[in-house]
């Protein structure tokens, strides 16, 4: 029996409005108004699009969403300058530096400029230290999101055994950390492969859940899937020809697995509904009320 179809597009539109009515509330009652600023340098045309819809669903939901488009050349001063002032500014809540940065331009020191209870991303060292001492503050938005999808879609994670393809900070890294936290949502074994493991389909196999975040088109191929395992697909690539695929092999692997989300519709919106929720989270702390 082919898998069923995770919808990530119909969770995500749900999420928004709810995250639009909680921010009229915010607004009502304490007359904040969310502001996230996302920070693009340079103009990498996939970019361009992640930047813009985000903009767009910020405006959506009723928040103040700004873009600071700056040249590609901008110098790493001037950009962390330009961090400080959001930092300092009251009406900004989330700040957001889209990556990949240039290459003249040290992602660290840009991504530990940011202050803490502004990092929507959750990718300053304290949000992720957190994260990693199961204290979560604000946790990276495509994990979180995928936790969501989880949940949704009524996945128990609780003693599964998890296998998260790939590494990185943006995914693989505190994908781990949030199957692993104790509770909903966590409590799984986890393993997680990389360029150097051995046979990593050999491992994938093993999984009950399999996370694949790659960033390799179609590379997950049916044998690389234990029949009745729930896959996720992080990827998204444009094929010759203008097709869009994930990391995962649709057509094979959706004949294996018992639920497997699609590329577009599945990851993709979810984490820019978590980047909502995280910003009015932001707002909320820094609210009237909160400090009182
Ligand atoms: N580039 C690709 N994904 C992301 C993300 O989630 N956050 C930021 N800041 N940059 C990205």
């Amino acid at each position: 029996m082919p898998a069923e179809v995770i919808d990530g597009k119909a969770l995500a539109q749900r999420i928004r409005r709810e995250v639009a009515a909680e921010v009229a509330e915010l607004a009502r009652r304490t007359g904040v108004i969310p502001g996230l600023t996302v920070i693009l340098v340079g103009d990498d045309p996939a970019s361009q699009v992640y930047v813009g819809s985000k903009q767009k669903a910020s405006a959506a939901a009723g928040m103040n969403g700004t873009v600071l488009r700056l040249p590609a050349e901008t110098p790493q001063v001037e950009l962390l300058a330009t961090i400080d002032r959001l930092n300092a500014d009251p009406a900004v809540h989330g700040i957001l530096v889209q990556l990949p940065l240039p290459r003249h331009i040290d992602e660290r020191a840009v991504l530990e400029r940011v202050a803490p209870r502004k990092d929507v991303d959750g990718f300053h060292p304290v949000n992720f230290g957190l994260l990693a001492q199961g204290a979560p503050r604000f946790v990276p938005c495509t994990p979180l999101g995928i936790r969501e999808l989880l949940r949704d879609a009524q996945v128990e994670t609780r003693g599964i055994h998890a296998v998260v393809l790939g590494r990185s900070q943006l995914v693989g890294k505190p994908m781990a950390l949030l199957l692993l936290q104790k509770g909903p949502g966590g409590d799984a074994t986890v393993t997680v492969c990389h360029t150097a493991t051995r046979d990593p389909a050999a491992l994938a196999r093993q999984a009950d859940l399999l996370i694949v975040a790659m960033g390799r088109p179609e590379q997950v191929t049916a044998e690389w899937v234990k029949p009745g395992a729930v896959v996720v697909d992080v990827g998204i690539h444009k094929r010759d020809g203008g097709r869009i695929c994930g990391d995962v092999d649709f057509a094979s692997v959706s004949q294996v697995a018992s639920r497997i989300t699609p590329v577009p519709g599945g990851v993709g919106p979810m984490t820019v509904a978590m980047l909502l929720r995280n910003t009015l989270q932001a707002a909320r702390g820094a609210a009237p009320s909160a400090s009182a």
